[in-house]
This record gives C-alpha cells, structure tokens and sequence, in this order.
C-alpha cells in the first residue's frame, strides 16, 4: 500500500507492546497485575447506569443527534458554574465531544497547516503531539521537569518560537506526572498567550480525582482565559464513564465554532442515551464522585507507602490516577525497568520514555486495581527486588 507519511510519525504505542509482553508473561503460567493503561476498573453510580437504561428504551433516540442537546449543554454550565465558579453560556461556549479524545485529535484541524509550531509537553499524553503531527504540524517540546513543579518554564521558550507558535498544549492535573498547576502559573500562561497570540488548550480530565482535600482548579477561572483559550473535559474518570464516550470542550467560542464545525464534517454528534446519561452524571447526586476520590486516595497509599517502605521512594500525588515515581536504585532506564518488572515480579507499569524524551528516569503507576491487588503487587516487588 502507498501510505501517507504521516503514518511514520505514528506507532501502535508501548500499551499493545505490554500486552503482548502480558500474554507471554501469562502463558507461564503466572497473573500478571497490570497498572498499565489508565482506564477506571470502578463502576459509574447507578443513577447514570438508570438514565442510560431508561434513554435507550426510547426510540426517539436513534436519529442522529447532530451535537449536543440544551439539555446538556445547561447541565455543563450549571456543573462548570458550581465547580470552578466559571460562567459558560450554553448556546455558544460548549461543544459535546464523544470522549475529550475526540476533540484533543481534531482541533489541529482546525489551526495547524504544514509546518506550523505547538507547543506540547515533554512528557506528555500522546494524543497532544499525535494530533500536531497529522496535521503536519511541527512540535516543540516543553520540558516539564521535577525542578520546575513539572510545570513548562515558559521563560526559556526561544523568541522566535513563541512568535512562530500558534497553539500551546496544558494538561493540570497531569498525565503522566500527576503535577497540578496553581493560579499563578495559569496567569503567566494567559499573560504569555496574550504577548504571543498562542491559543492556550487546556485538559483536565482529572480535576475530581483529587486527595487530602485538594480541588483542582480551572484554567477558566483566570481573567482573560476565555479570550485565549478552551478547557477539555472529560466524564471518563470523574464519573468511571470510559467506555460510555462522552466530554465537552468549553471556553472561547470561536474556537468552540471552529471545532465544531470540523466535527460535523466527521461524526453526527453523540448517542442521545450517552447524552442522557452523561447529563445524570452533571447533575445527579456528586457524592459518588467523592468516593471515587477516597477510593483512589486509599490506593495511592498502599502503592507509595508500600513501595517506600522497601527501598522504591516516590512521592505521593495530590491528584491524578497515577503515581509518577523515579526509577528505584540500580536503574537508570525506564524500558530496562519494566522489562525486568513484568519478568520477575509479573508487574506491568509504563516506562516513562513512552510520553517523551523527559520521561527517562521515571515509571507511571496506574491506580487501576484494588487495595488488595496493589498490595500483592508491593509484596512481589519486595519478593523478587532488592533496593535497600
Ligand atoms: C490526560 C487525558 N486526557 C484525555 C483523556 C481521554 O479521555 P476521554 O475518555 O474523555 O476521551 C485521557 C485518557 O486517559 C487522559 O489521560
């Protein structure tokens, strides 16, 4: 076949690499505990589970939805306004999305032509760079560092670059790093898109997974954002919601139009039953969503307290699924580590080189099994490791 080039900027990534390696690992005979892929392993509350249910008896609801309904779009306002205290208006400052991926890989199509910059963090979730490259964009990488918070030092962004650059991807709570931003990085940010012209994209698909009492901010919430920029959003983590596709974009209504009118060059909206229920999510009781946070705290202590204790030091997240920890002793490559992992202890975590050149030295822990699982995960590490 005559492929398009851009098919070698792509590569079916180290999750389908793991599972093989699983599957190799398993036919020995031994269970392997995956703390791989970030997808929830915990049950949406039954009141979104009902409104799906009740949604998809009715007939009326298999036309084509052709975007989303008010219905939803108030409930994201109310939900936004609650939440981070944002204003959002609902006929034009909000976009349904089939899963915030949806509109990560697409909005590209909407700014970059050949040759142009963004600016995407290093590391970063790959969506962010994949979508650049389709677009036959160019990527510059922002080091996000231990040093700096993991936070970009937007100050040593070259001159030239930050006049070239036309959109600056930002992920708080963070994937891989589990790093949160505070108020006055997101002011320097707006204040930076301002001077540049930058169109500032903003995920933050984790806000609510957030512990010891932390919240999350929007980047909404900063004066000037919406003039500057959007915030994706996703139900798949707050509400466990993965498979059911579900988010929405908000902010900057040109870019929401913009976006959208891609979109509807591509799909006709979301399920109206998806719609539904994502609706029971927003405005249904939150309690749940609290004890998905407890429950994710819990986990997090296990892994990190446990780890610590034989020797593998990392810190604990305030935020995120994820615990971003330093190669233990003895390691200095992340590919090497989670090799010898899955072989001798039958544990799968991803190496932090998968999400960029500034991931080496580091390994992400998804917190996708119980407190039980990721205890039996620390004993096989202490079994068949030795860090002290
Ligand atoms: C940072 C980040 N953004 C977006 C997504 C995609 O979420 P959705 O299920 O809404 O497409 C993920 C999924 O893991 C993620 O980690």
């Amino acid at each position: 076949m005559k492929k398009a080039s851009r098919m070698g900027s792509l590569s079916s990534g180290v999750f389908n690499e793991m599972e093989q390696r699983r599957k190799n690992v398993e036919s020995r005979g031994i269970k392997v505990i995956n703390l791989g892929v970030g997808s929830p392993d915990l049950p949406p509350a039954q009141h979104i589970i009902e409104a799906l249910k009740k949604s998809v008896e009715n007939p009326l609801n298999y036309s084509y939805s052709l975007g989303g309904t008010s219905r939803l779009y108030k409930a994201v306002a109310g939900w936004y306004k609650k939440r981070f205290n944002v204003d959002l208006n609902p006929d034009n400052e909000i976009l349904a999305l089939m899963g915030s991926q949806d509109g990560l890989a697409h909005l590209a199509m909407a700014y970059i032509d050949p040759g142009d910059v963004a600016l995407v963090p290093d590391p970063g979730y790959p969506i962010y760079s994949f979508s650049i490259l389709m677009a036959q964009g160019e990527v510059y990488p922002l080091s996000i560092l231990e040093k700096n918070r993991f936070l970009p030092d937007l100050s040593s962004i070259p001159e030239e670059i930050a006049r070239k650059a036309k959109i600056m991807w930002l992920n708080y709570p963070n994937n891989p790093t589990a790093a949160s931003a505070d108020r006055e990085f997101f002011e320097r940010v707006v204040e930076f898109a301002v001077k540049y012209d930058i169109l500032i994209c903003h995920d933050v698909a984790y806000a609510e997974l957030a512990y010891d009492n932390f919240k999350p901010m929007s980047f909404l919430e900063v004066p000037g954002a919406k003039d500057v920029g959007v915030e994706f959003y996703s139900l798949s983590k707050t509400y466990n919601m993965a498979g059911c596709r579900i988010g929405f974009v908000v902010g900057n209504r040109e870019v929401i139009s913009d976006l959208g009118l891609i979109k509807s060059n591509i799909d006709y909206g979301v399920f109206f039953a998806v719609q539904e229920a994502g609706i029971a999510a927003l405005t249904g009781p939150q309690d749940c969503v609290a004890e998905t946070a407890r429950t994710y705290q819990r986990r997090r202590d296990v892994l990190v307290d446990g780890f610590s204790e034989i020797g593998w030091l990392m810190p604990k997240p305030s935020a995120s699924m994820f615990v971003w920890a330093p190669l233990p002793p003895g390691y200095s490559s992340s590919t090497v580590f989670v090799a010898d992992l899955l072989e001798r202890a039958g544990v799968i975590v991803i190496p932090g080189v998968a999400f960029g050149k500034q991931g080496e030295g580091y390994v992400r822990i998804a917190m996708v099994e119980d407190e039980t699982v990721l205890a039996e995960a620390v004993n096989r590490v202490r079994d068949n490791f030795k860090f002290k």
